[in-house]
């Protein structure tokens, strides 16, 4: 059996840093433990009949990319992926925007990567698909008799379901999730708003027959990292010369706050900024003692919503800088470009607080590499949102806060500021619990481990077809990409009964 991950970016070995983030980070190590294939986009676009196929092989994996054709390139990642799931599964429906020809382009793409991988699938593979790019990718393969185990592991958090049964295509949607064996969630509150919509579904669809043999088997694997890796990582020396700079500037005196996120307006940059604010007037006695270090790529700009983001944030940081200027070094520094791994790791360890406050967030990697990155004997502290996935792990050591409410952010941080070393060494403990024991190893095996389980054999061929097709609604067909000669049936079965998950 061979493990054949497919994912929008490949952390390919040779491209080192340039597509990584901490969910590639987590692939990757996986597939170096258990051998395997990775396949997914090249980074690069081509022109018809010019779309090329790169394969190299380091440590057994095989790491297969592929060219995508430019003219679906814009629909499938801009359009759909990232102005219709990215913000609807964030709670943005005031971002949302529908094109029904960026959802073709979305189903031609998934189309596309079904053709490639049909070209590597051998019988006894376990196929694993990541993220919200690739959800129909599963029920594209059925429809080329792929009969192989298929899981999904989103890697965002679902959508509240009242939005999500907002889209116009739900149907498809619904159907699409409804072709893998295993869908993996981040926590109990995706979970549920996964059952929620699917219930929501199949009431709607009540007449539909109960064809499927075996839904899907849908379940939390919160994701971690790799904690001890990451631990070693961050007793290293900050090379990056920019971050190294942000902390000369402060010098000893002041005490390092950190932030790290992509610059996503998920992320809630401008709002901390704005709490960050607060914090400085009300609390006079800390200027000159403190410093915000904010990392935030640039991200997504073919989007609109992210290069409006880019203009608060930068709004918002020179309000900061302007109210509160004291001379020897400014309150808050932004970085936007990209910092490798080992540089983070050692900038968490120096900074005595992190601000993770994501307004939401499908996990947030971040928060429990921060902590793993502290000196036992004298660590930071974690300021976190609920409204992050690592919330529901780390409620136990962070200093919880509202992203929304700036005073409640400029208390915690006057807590974290000014905590004994035993409560904080007490804090930092009990985080470290759940990122020990859920580290991304564990994270894998558990998914897998679902995903090849004897009760969970895919009994029928292919989805049970229906000999008439079921309409699609109107203004959201499917693309003909994707459209199958039959429909497969809708499975009506409530979701929550079958599931094994703990939510
Ligand atoms: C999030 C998504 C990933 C995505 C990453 C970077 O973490 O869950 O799937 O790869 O953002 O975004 P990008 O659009 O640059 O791939």
């Amino acid at each position: 059996m061979r493990l054949i991950v497919v994912s929008n970016r490949v952390s390919v070995p040779s491209n080192d840093g340039v597509q990584a983030g901490g969910m590639t980070v987590g692939i990757r190590g996986t597939l170096d433990r258990c051998g395997g294939v990775w396949l997914g986009w090249s980074g690069r676009l081509a022109g018809d009949g010019h779309a090329r196929r790169h394969h190299e092989n380091r440590n057994g994996v095989d790491y297969i990319t592929v060219d995508l054709p430019t003219n679906d390139f814009q629909g499938y990642y801009t359009g759909f992926a990232n102005q219709v799931l990215w913000p609807l599964f964030h709670g943005r429906l005031d971002l949302v925007a529908f094109d029904p020809h960026a959802y073709g382009a979305y189903c031609r793409i998934n189309a596309h990567f079904a053709d490639e991988l049909v070209r590597v699938i051998d019988v006894d593979d376990v196929i694993w698909v990541h993220d919200y790019h690739l959800i129909p990718l599963a029920y594209a393969l059925r429809q080329r008799g792929v009969r192989n185990r298929i899981g999904f592991f989103l890697h965002t958090p679902f959508g509240d379901p009242a939005d999500v049964m907002k889209l116009k295509v739900r149907d498809d949607l619904a159907q699409f999730l409804d072709a893998f064996d295993v869908l993996g969630f981040q926590t109990n509150d995706d979970l549920r708003a996964f059952r929620g919509f699917m219930a929501a579904q199949s009431w709607l669809n009540h007449r539909q027959p109960m064809r499927r043999a075996m839904p899907p088997l849908a379940a939390t694997f919160p994701i971690g990292i790799d904690t001890s890796e990451f631990e070693a990582m961050a007793r290293a020396e900050l090379k990056d010369l920019r971050l190294r700079a942000a902390f000369e500037k402060l010098g000893s005196g002041a005490s390092p706050i950190i932030a790290v996120d992509r610059l996503d307006y998920s992320k809630g940059i401008p709002e901390r900024l704005c709490a960050f604010e607060t914090f400085l007037t009300l609390h006079p006695e800390f200027a000159g003692r403190v410093g915000l270090i904010q990392v935030a790529p640039k991200s997504r700009d073919s989007v609109p919503a992210y290069r409006a983001e880019a203009k608060r944030v930068n709004r918002a940081l020179s309000g900061l800088c302007a109210t509160h200027e004291w001379g020897a070094f400014p309150p808050a520094q932004l970085l936007t470009d990209g910092v490798d791994r080992r540089s983070i790791a050692a900038a968490y360890r120096r900074s005595r607080v992190a601000l993770v406050t994501p307004l939401r967030d499908g996990m947030n990697l971040v928060a429990k590499e921060y902590v793993a990155a502290q000196d036992p004997d004298d660590p930071g502290v974690l300021v976190l949102s609920p409204h992050a996935g690592a919330g529901a792990e780390l409620s136990d050591g962070a200093l919880m806060v509202d992203p929304h409410d700036p005073i409640a952010v400029a208390q915690a941080l006057e807590r974290a500021l000014t905590m004994e070393r035993g409560e904080r060494q007490q804090r930092w403990a009990a985080m470290m619990r759940p990122i020990r024991r859920n580290d991304v190893g564990n994270w894998a095996t558990t998914f897998l481990a679902a995903l090849t389980s004897e009760d969970r054999r895919v009994r029928e061929p292919v989805p049970a077809i229906v000999s008439d097709p079921q309409p699609v609604p109107a203004g959201a067909r499917v693309s003909p990409a994707l459209q199958p000669a039959i429909h497969p049936a809708r499975s009506s079965r409530a979701y929550a009964s079958d599931s094994k998950g703990s939510g």
